[in-house]
């Protein structure tokens, strides 16, 4: 199968994936499927505050700096993940945002001055904000409030201007940068999807109107079969987000089968590769033109590794482009249709 960097460049849509600094220098195999089928990179964890910062004033760049290096050896841009998250943040982080707003204020200043600084010559294009509207009931571990903002430590800290504050002080900070708000479970056609998707506008439209510095809206288009999925309420999204002057990416697309599964491996994979030619179709269509997958291949997948998403059967899930022998699978054909072709 042709690699999907010369597969997607005719049609001027740009397709990349997550990557883990540990197997590309592991793994010779892995590193030549990344090499030969992303344009794009994305750290799955390097990039986040307990890679970068894991002490007050300690920064680490070493494993962000060897994915860099990997990039600028097969001439692939990164994009950054991310500057403000409510996960994979040092101990040390939620006991100096509760000691009030100016501590607050700073600590955020430290972290995005030393990190644009340092991946100012690699990396264009950053997750500022990282899963910040709050889930409605009926979806997944619903947020305790009816407010549009997830009750999160920097709300806490410094109230609903931290979203503000964190754009404006990236943007400051270097006016090049593409600057990306990023979220999930605005995909599918649940009445708790499409809640998501009228909270996520409605923060959206506010920031904008308030021309406050926002380039793009991240998709994480983490999918789950055992939801519909109709192409006009995710259209419809995509065109509203396109039609306040945004750009809209999908950043960690990956399929979670249903909890039954159909009884052969090619009928999953069948399964699999129509749900994802259904959703990247419309995305397209609605004007999408970068495209990430979380992860290549079913060998190394959070799908298969976090606790409570890894399927309760033990069988491993077959939601990324690739199968545990990096061969690829039905999902490899639907993504060089969709975006290439
Ligand atoms: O903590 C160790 C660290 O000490 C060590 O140096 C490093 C070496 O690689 O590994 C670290 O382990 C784990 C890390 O992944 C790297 O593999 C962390 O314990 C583990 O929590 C972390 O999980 C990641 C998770 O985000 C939290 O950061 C998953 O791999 C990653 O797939 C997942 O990705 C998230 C996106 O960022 C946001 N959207 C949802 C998506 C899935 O949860």
């Amino acid at each position: 199968a042709e690699g999907l960097r010369a597969a997607t460049r005719a049609r001027g849509i740009t397709f990349g994936t997550a990557v883990r600094h540990d197997l590309l220098q592991s793994d010779a195999a892995y590193a030549a499927l990344v090499a030969r089928e992303a344009e794009i990179l994305v750290p799955e964890w390097e990039a986040k505050w307990d890679a970068l910062q894991p002490e007050p004033g300690r920064f680490e760049f070493g494993q962000l700096r060897s994915i860099a290096l990997f990039a600028r050896a097969h001439q692939q841009r990164l994009r950054g993940h991310a500057l403000l998250w409510h996960v994979a943040n040092p101990a040390w982080l939620e006991p100096a945002l509760a000691q009030g707003e100016a501590r607050a204020a700073a600590v955020m200043e430290a972290h995005f001055t030393a990190v644009l600084r340092e991946t100012h010559s690699y990396i264009r294009d950053w997750d500022v904000l990282n899963e910040i509207i709050a889930n409605p009931p009926g979806s997944d571990n619903p947020s305790p409030t009816q407010d549009d903002l997830r009750p999160t430590p920097w709300l806490r800290a410094l109230g609903p201007g931290y979203l503000e504050r964190a754009l404006r002080l990236a943007r400051g900070l270097d006016a090049t940068l593409r600057l990306t708000l990023n979220d999930y479970g605005v995909e599918a056609d649940t009445p708790w999807a499409e809640a998501k998707r009228q909270r996520l506008l409605r923060v959206v439209r506010r920031l904008v109107e308030r021309q406050v510095p926002l380039d793009a809206v991240g998709i994480q288009a983490h999918l789950q079969m055992r939801d519909p999925f109709r192409a006009e309420p995710f259209l419809a999204f995509v065109q509203a987000l396109r039609g306040l002057g945004l750009a809209v990416l999908i950043t960690e697309l990956d399929v979670r089968e249903p909890d039954q599964l159909a009884p052969s491996i090619a009928e999953r994979d069948a399964a699999v590769a129509d749900y994802v030619t259904r959703f990247l179709s419309a995305a397209v269509e609605g004007g999408v033109r970068t495209v990430l997958t979380w992860g290549l291949t079913d060998r190394n997948t959070w799908l298969a590794e976090e606790p409570g998403v890894a399927r309760a059967d033990g069988q491993r899930t077959r939601g990324l482009p690739f199968d545990e022998a990096l061969r690829p699978k039905p999902f490899h054909a639907a993504l060089g249709r969709v975006l290439g072709g």
